[in-house]
């Protein structure tokens, strides 16, 4: 099997996707949102979530295999991610792939979501290189991964100590009135604002706590000094430069992703830096990212925007994976993680 066709399944939060990978190449890639449901409520409400993949789960399948001109028969494997998320998310799509997979035969893979935002890279830059490091800013984690041989080796370097990134961006977002998911709302604003308007704290970068932790995260910090300074504007009566606190916030964490990843490019001998998860759609962290990867020689993988947030084609991506080095499928009976760890890439 030379190019392994999977079927890739995900439902770990309010996105119901499915695409269908062939070796490299994304050959569908369906996507059906929840996100607006949520809005008002300014947060994923699991309950809701639940039973949109539940009405979502078939017609998104069915048209992956559609616009792939395939039936389920034609593929080599179905992969579906099995956590980390939300429990009841999480237990509709398992559901559904293990029917889908018991009904024609083919063999199962409950993956690790958060290490297919890594895997999904491989369709616009090809193979992971050994031996490299891999950055991964989802909305629940903030972690430095050293991937040794992807998908059989991965271990943690560094990862944030409280707030992921795009979790400090929610709190902020909701702070300045944004709707959830509000991570987008600072990066628009964040384009028109000056970035030395406010100084904010850059987390774990100095004197001790810096030197204990050089690949870890603190972003709660950050996120209080953005809050307390906003409430004494506010108090004082002035108006908030919208614009300038979120230049300033998005600079701060930013710069701090970018300096910790190039040490541990450093540290590791790595030439390449992987990136994936939605907040890599982010436009400041982008733009940092590459300018710090060209000034430490250092080629910076970061996903195109509709393959950054949650999709079918990095479950897939990720399938593939473990189809090309023969890792046995998961049991029939595999549970739902839904703090599944990073170092486990499938159940
Ligand atoms: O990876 P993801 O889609 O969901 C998880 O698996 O957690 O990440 C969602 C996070 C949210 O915090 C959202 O605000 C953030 O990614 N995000 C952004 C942007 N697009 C999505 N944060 C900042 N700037 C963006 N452009
Ligand atoms: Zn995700």
């Amino acid at each position: 099997m030379s190019e392994p066709i999977v079927l890739g399944i995900e439902s770990t939060c309010d996105e119901t996707a499915a695409a269908i990978v062939q070796g490299r190449t994304l050959l569908s890639n369906v996507v059906a949102s929840s996100m607006e449901e949520h809005a008002r409520y300014g947060g994923v409400i699991p309950e809701i979530a639940s039973r949109a993949h539940a009405e979502a789960f078939v017609p998104c399948v069915s048209k992956a295999l559609a616009d792939a001109n395939m039936t389920l028969a034609d593929v080599d494997a179905i992969a579906v991610s099995a956590g980390p998320g939300l429990a009841g998310c999480l237990a509709v799509g398992v559901s559904g792939a293990k029917a889908l997979a018991w009904a024609s035969g083919k063999p199962l893979y409950g993956i690790n979501h958060v290490i297919g935002h890594i895997a999904v890279t491989q369709l616009q830059f090809g193979a992971f290189p050994p031996d490299t490091l891999a950055l991964i800013v989802s909305g629940g984690h903030t972690s430095l991964l050293h991937v040794e041989d992807m998908p059989r080796k991965i271990d943690v370097v560094g990862t944030t100590l409280d707030d992921a990134a795009g979790e400090c961006f929610d709190k902020v977002a909701r702070l300045l009135g944004f709707p959830y998911p509000g991570g987008p709302h600072i990066d628009r604003h964040a384009q028109h604002g000056d970035s030395h308007a406010i100084r904010v704290p850059q987390g774990l970068t100095q004197g001790k706590a810096g030197a204990a932790h050089p690949y870890d995260f603190s972003f709660s910090g950050v996120k209080t000094a953005v809050a307390r300074w906003v409430e004494s504007e506010q108090a004082a009566g002035r108006e908030i430069p919208v614009n300038d606190v979120c230049a300033s916030l998005a600079d701060s964490v930013a710069t701090v992703l970018a300096r910790k990843a190039m040490r541990g490019c450093e540290q590791y001998d790595s030439n390449t830096l992987i990136v994936g998860g939605g907040f890599s759609a982010n436009s400041q962290l982008r733009a940092k990212l590459l300018e710090y990867g060209e000034k430490y020689g250092v080629e910076v993988r970061i996903p195109q925007i509709k393959l950054c947030t949650d999709n079918g084609a990095m479950v897939a991506m990720l399938g593939v994976n473990l189809v090309e080095v023969g890792v046995a499928p998961s049991a029939p009976d595999f549970a739902i993680d839904s703090a599944m760890p990073l170092t486990k890439v499938s159940m």
